[in-house]
């Protein structure tokens, strides 16, 4: 073994050593049923305007709780939430009184982020805890709100703990849901539990340190990820980058002791022609040459492979769902780091379509690994769609901040679905134009090159160009990837953004 393998196996099994994933991202579980439990702590879901009463309360117990809420001024309006102690014989502690407003108008994501409310205002420690929806008339609307609250509770619950020695904050829960139609709650939670799952695999990959998180250990892990899952997994190895003409993704982990993969993860639930997800899955991004100068640009840059955690995570969901679909996620991954084999700005290198293109600057390295995914996933799956997502420009983060995405689209069809899934999944995106920007990527040397103003513009074009023909969108979620502090369905570090977003776009054009 040279000292260059013997490095990174070492480097692999580090990783691997970390706990086990897919079975240790939530220490609580769910269950629901229509039979009461005594429970310290009760959740009782209040519609706007309703008396809290429960059926087994006397008398005296409502009027305390009515008394509490009123002194509260708690009315049941949506995401209201109060904490009363309970009166003597309710044989509770506490109760948690949680506004619904109107039930049958709490939309999927009010819904989620109540629940993300609820899970921050519960005790981590807390053995158990009922959460009662008998106040909501409607069954069907009581199921189907409990299944998008409990999403929202997990969502929130996740913890990236791996590298604390002693994990701490993590909730250890059993949550009981009463309704009156557990069966019914139950699969629609399932269905949200996969896209949990999903997206908790998705924070995962984004949160590794990028020394541990190199292109073969993503591979490592989301092969372990999904190894339950009716999903085809190709691994295209460095060498085989090499032998298949992908110089775009081979040139940007050229300075690293990491060579370039990409991953292929294929789930084939109907016939149709597979929609291809291709993510940005540079595992660190120094900026090479073009090096990232200040401290605050090259920090946190681990997250750079999240649009390749966003991929992977959607079509674990929708294998784990076993929808009637077909897709499929490429992940390029690469290490874009500095030696005396890194790329040098100016070098003219050959993309897997032929293609030769001038890398005017190293930082731009994001659209060159994609660029050879969707030439991958055009030459290998003939998709009837092609959705790029990345941490690809700064200038979006400048334009649009973090409460929307960039997108670009290329077909009516596609950009609708996408917009509609945003708004449902609270993953909003924002359309910016890319007609008029004709020559944005000329290159005064080659056939094109990888920057060009705008920056957000340029990147997209150059997607584009190597989507070919293919109806196309492309998500720049830059600075979407991590949150700094407890922000709803998010707890403070990696969102695992476009996974819910992604799912719901596939399921929209199912339809
Ligand atoms: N990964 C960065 C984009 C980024 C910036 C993501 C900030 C998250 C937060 C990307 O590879 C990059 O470096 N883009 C450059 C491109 C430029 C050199 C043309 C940028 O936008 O500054
Ligand atoms: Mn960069
Ligand atoms: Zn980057």
């Amino acid at each position: 073994m040279s000292l260059k393998q013997v490095m990174s196996a070492l480097a692999v099994s580090s990783v691997l050593s970390l706990p086990a994933l897919a079975s240790d991202y939530l220490d609580t579980s769910t269950s629901f049923s229509d039979e009461n439990k005594n429970t310290k702590t009760r959740v009782i879901f209040v519609p706007e305007g309703t008396t809290v009463e429960l059926p087994e309360w006397s008398g005296s117990d409502v009027n305390a709780v009515s008394r509490a809420a009123e002194i509260e001024e708690f009315k049941g309006e949506a995401s209201q939430l109060t904490t009363v102690i309970a009166p003597e014989d309710t044989k509770a502690n506490h109760l948690l009184l949680a506004g619904v407003g109107n039930p049958a108008e709490l939309s999927r994501f009010e819904a989620e982020k109540l629940g993300a409310s609820i899970a921050a205002a519960l005790k981590p420690e807390l053995e158990s805890v009922v959460f009662d929806t008998r106040l909501i008339s409607n069954p069907g609307i009581a199921a189907e709100l409990s299944a998008h609250i409990a999403h929202g509770i997990d969502l929130r619950n996740y913890r990236f703990d791996r590298y604390q020695s002693e994990p701490k904050e993590r909730p250890q829960t059993a949550y009981h849901w009463l309704v009156k139609s557990p069966d019914m709650a139950e699969k629609k939670y399932l269905a949200s539990r996969a896209i949990a799952e999903g997206v908790f695999v998705a924070r995962d990959i984004t949160a590794l340190p990028g020394s541990d998180g190199y292109p073969e250990a993503i591979v490592k892990l989301a092969q372990e990820a999904m190894k339950d899952l009716n999903i085809e997994l190709t691994i295209v190895t460095p060498e085989q980058v090499d032998e298949m003409g992908m110089g775009l993704l081979k040139s940007v982990s050229q300075g690293s002791q990491h060579g370039s993969y990409l991953l292929a993860a294929h789930y084939k639930g109907s016939n149709a022609d597979p929609i291809a997800l291709v993510g940005k899955g540079n595992t660190f991004d120094t900026g090479g040459y073009n090096l990232k100068t200040s401290s605050s640009s090259i920090l946190r840059m681990q997250t750079d492979k999240a649009g390749a955690g966003a991929v992977i995570g959607a079509v674990m969901a929708l294998a784990a769902q076993e929808a009637p679909v077909n897709v499929v996620a490429v992940a390029p991954l690469s290490h874009n780091l500095i030696s005396g084999s890194a790329t040098l700005p100016g070098d003219v290198v050959k993309a897997g379509d032929g293609t030769l293109v001038e890398i005017a600057n190293t930082d731009a390295e994001g659209r060159l690994i994609l660029g050879d995914g969707n030439w991958y996933a055009n030459d290998k799956f003939k998709p009837r769609a092609i959705a790029n997502i990345a941490t690809l420009t700064g200038s979006k983060v400048g334009a649009l901040g973090t409460g929307y995405a960039a997108l670009f689209a290329s077909q009516d069809d596609l950009r609708s679905a996408i917009i509609e899934a945003g708004n449902i999944t609270g993953e909003k995106v924002w359309e910016l134009p890319l007609e008029g920007y004709d020559g944005i990527i000329d290159s005064p040397l080659a056939d094109i090159r990888n920057i060009g103003s705008p920056g957000t513009q340029a990147g997209a074009a150059f997607l584009k160009h190597f989507a070919g023909d293919t109806p196309w969108i492309h998500i720049d979620m830059a600075a979407d990837a991590m949150v700094s502090s407890d922000t709803g369905i998010h707890p403070a570090g990696p969102t695992g953004f476009g996974v819910r977003l992604l799912t719901e776009w596939v399921h929209q054009l199912e339809n």
